[in-house]
């Protein structure tokens, strides 16, 4: 880093920016939008919304559709409680928002979509660092739709923070530093359990790094959001290793701030439908031994850009 550009990882420069943290939902974000086909219980100022009056068991009536692809961009993360449905449900509600991807033959649940996450003593939780799903992909998910089938007593709650409120709280040097940055992601021998089991279900396929943009756009709001992650970003490209390790280190940072998040309580019937286009999740690992079954399906992205 030149003299010119002040450490960004600056103890006294992060305190300044939380600081002046001044999270708010943008017109874009369908900020005072109303909603006649169900309600809607945001669960923080910025991300993640409960839904209340939408059977997902049922096949969802065009109205209801439209209203839930606004919601879904509006809020990034949409919960849904108290459902009854299957795997084989679960997928067809999925497929309203495009083509699944096909679970690994290892996870693989009922139907070839659904994927079990599976955790108990013998097999810690490993979701706890976190990340955008499959980031290491050329053309990462849009989204999953994660249901809750068996639950510990307490604990295992997931927390998801909004990517694009994230970038919209940089300092504006930083925002320019960023304009036509690249990162690369992979699945690296640094970040924790999750790199792992993702390795052992990757292996096969030999997968190379890729390269992503820092800043995406989202295909459908415009908005502009940060995308790296603790998991599988393992560098920016075209800057020497310790500028590149103090400004990711910095980006990461901004992804901690509660301000960013939502976190969410399980409970059985619980479902959780989310945007990986521009947002970050973790799973807490604070339940073992206990047993905890989540079904996921995991619906097919575009290459970010
Ligand atoms: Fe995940």
């Amino acid at each position: 880093m030149n003299a010119s550009q002040p450490a960004v990882t600056d103890r006294r420069r992060l305190h300044v920016v939380s600081q002046e943290l001044a999270p708010r939902r943008l017109e874009s974000d369908g900020a005072g939008r109303r909603y006649a086909t169900f309600e809607v219980r945001p669960l923080s100022p910025l991300i993640g919304a409960e839904i209340h009056g939408v059977d997902l068991a049922r096949p969802v009536d065009a109205d209801t559709l439209t209203e839930l692809r606004g919601a879904f961009l509006d809020w990034k993360v949409l919960f849904f409680r108290d459902q009854t449905l299957t795997g084989r449900q679960q997928a067809a509600f999925a497929r309203n928002w495009g083509e699944l991807q096909a679970a690994h033959p290892q996870r693989r649940a009922e139907i070839d979509e659904v994927a079990r996450l599976e955790h108990d003593r013998d097999n810690p939780g490993s979701e706890n660092v976190w990340h955008s799903d499959a980031s290491f992909y050329e053309a990462p998910p849009l989204g999953a739709v994660l249901r809750a089938v068996d639950l510990p007593p307490l604990g295992g709650d997931t927390l998801w923070a909004d990517t694009a409120a994230a970038y919209d709280g940089l300092p504006q040097d930083v925002k320019e530093r960023l304009e036509g940055l690249r990162a690369v992601h992979e699945l690296p021998a640094a970040s924790g359990s999750i790199a792992v089991l993702l390795r052992s279900i990757n292996a096969r396929s030999g997968r190379p790094p890729v390269e992503h943009p820092v800043v995406r756009t989202h295909p459908e709001t415009g908005r502009k959001s940060l995308y790296v992650n603790a998991a599988f970003t393992s560098h920016l490209v075209g800057l020497p290793d310790d500028e590149s390790e103090e400004l990711l280190g910095f980006l990461l940072h901004q992804l901690s701030y509660p301000e960013y998040q939502v976190r969410f309580r399980w409970e059985a019937g619980s479902v959780a439908f989310w945007d990986n286009r521009t947002t970050v999740h973790y799973g807490v690992n604070d339940y073992f031994p206990q047993h905890r079954l989540m079904e996921r399906v995991v619906i097919a992205g575009d290459r970010p850009e």
